[in-house]
């Protein structure tokens, strides 16, 4: 897929922008609290139907404006769509693909596939479990749509056995009445921990692989850690099992919902030991082992939001950042200083306070 062009109305610090891009890399340059992230927040928000950075879209609406409104030209499977976002406070996100209105949002994912870096998902590696297993989560649902529909029923379904345990545990309802519970979150919790271990195993090869192209060490790991694993009946007999401390704590103690994914670098856990730019290069390694999946499974390239993913990269590892993001398709590259970039990209863009334009060489 390719974008084109990205029109900006009143978002962020963007009152107009109009913006066509390069097939390539192209590079977003500008000082700080220029407009960068919010250029590619903005294009984001086009593709997906919703912002990487705030659950909270009104943020996004221009200080003193009534609404946003953000349009892209994309081509993907050789033929060229046209997707609008529409936001206005109070009222409800309007998405429309080829002048089309759609009923949700999560129907542009069948089209194309947008992956994004943002300085806060370095939290992948370095953060809690939680972080992990929401991103394996997404990265998982980008392979198998229906298993976002999987978490879902078991979130549900785990919300409605913890309010039941603390029912038992208060002696307001029998113990019995778990089993229906059990039964649902063994199912859905089955087929979770069975669709988190492909999307590892698939991810894991390809991680290993982009990580010694970014300048990592080889022998790598990416490994699922389920707190249980097995099928539905091991699922079931284990919460069983568990029955009388769940209800002594009024929390379910086993399941999906506390696994995790271990990343590691010379057998070093990279969360515990990892380098700042260790761990960074490790996120985007992810991020590049994940868009070489879509490519195999989708036939079609993802494009890469790239924010800020130069600053704390040794000139080594930005040269192969660059060149591993150009076998990936397009790109857009965020940078406070187009020097950053090792080799020169394919298209430049200057931001500067809320306005945005091709670089024009002097000559
Ligand atoms: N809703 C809004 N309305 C108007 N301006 C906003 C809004 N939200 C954010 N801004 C402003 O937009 C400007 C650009 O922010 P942005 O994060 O895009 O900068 P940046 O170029 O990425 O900077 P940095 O290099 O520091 O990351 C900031 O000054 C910010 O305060
Ligand atoms: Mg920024």
């Amino acid at each position: 897929m390719q974008v084109e062009r990205l029109r900006v109305t009143q978002f962020r610090c963007y009152e107009r922008a109009d913006v066509t891009f390069a097939a390539g890399v192209t590079a977003i340059v500008g000082a700080n609290g220029a407009g960068k992230t919010s250029l590619l927040e903005a294009a984001h928000l086009a593709l997906t139907g919703y912002s990487p950075r705030t659950t909270n879209d009104a943020r996004c609406v221009q200080e003193g404006a009534a609404f946003l409104r953000v349009e892209a030209e994309v081509v993907a499977r050789g033929s060229s769509h046209d997707v609008s976002v529409g936001f206005e406070p109070g009222v409800p996100k309007r998405v429309t693909l080829d002048g089309k209105s759609l009923r949700s949002r999560d129907q542009l994912d069948a089209w194309w596939t947008c992956l994004v870096f943002l300085p806060d998902r370095l939290a992948v590696v370095k953060r809690a479990p939680a972080v992990r297993r929401a991103y394996l989560d997404r990265a998982t649902s980008r392979l198998e749509p229906a298993h976002l529909t999987e978490v879902l029923a078991y979130t549900r379904a785990l919300t409605q056995r913890n309010a039941l345990l603390r029912r038992v545990r208060a002696g307001v309802t029998p113990g019995a009445a778990l089993d229906v519970w059990d039964v649902v979150l063994a199912k859905h919790g089955a087929a979770i921990i069975a669709a988190r271990s492909r999307t590892c195993a698939a991810l894991a090869p390809l991680f290993a692989e982009r990580l010694v192209a970014l300048g990592g060490p080889g022998g790598s790991t990416l490994t699922y850690r389920p707190r249980l694993d097995g099928g539905e009946k091991d699922l079931l007999a284990a919460l069983e099992a568990r029955r009388g401390v769940d209800i002594d704590r009024a929390v379910s103690g086993t399941g999906p919902h506390m696994d995790d994914v271990l990343l590691s670098e010379r057998r070093r856990d990279l969360r515990v030991y990892g380098s700042q730019g260790e761990q960074r290069t490790a996120v985007l390694a992810l991020l590049l082992a994940e868009a070489r999946l879509i490519v195999e499974r989708r036939g079609e390239e993802p494009i890469l939001l790239l924010d800020d993913v130069l600053s704390e990269l040794d000139t080594g590892r930005r040269r192969r950042l660059i060149e591993t993001v150009r076998e990936h398709g397009q790109a857009l590259i965020t940078t406070t200083e187009v020097a950053h970039l090792p080799e020169p990209p394919d298209g430049v863009l200057v931001v500067s306070a809320g306005s945005v334009a091709p670089l024009v060489e002097r000559g």
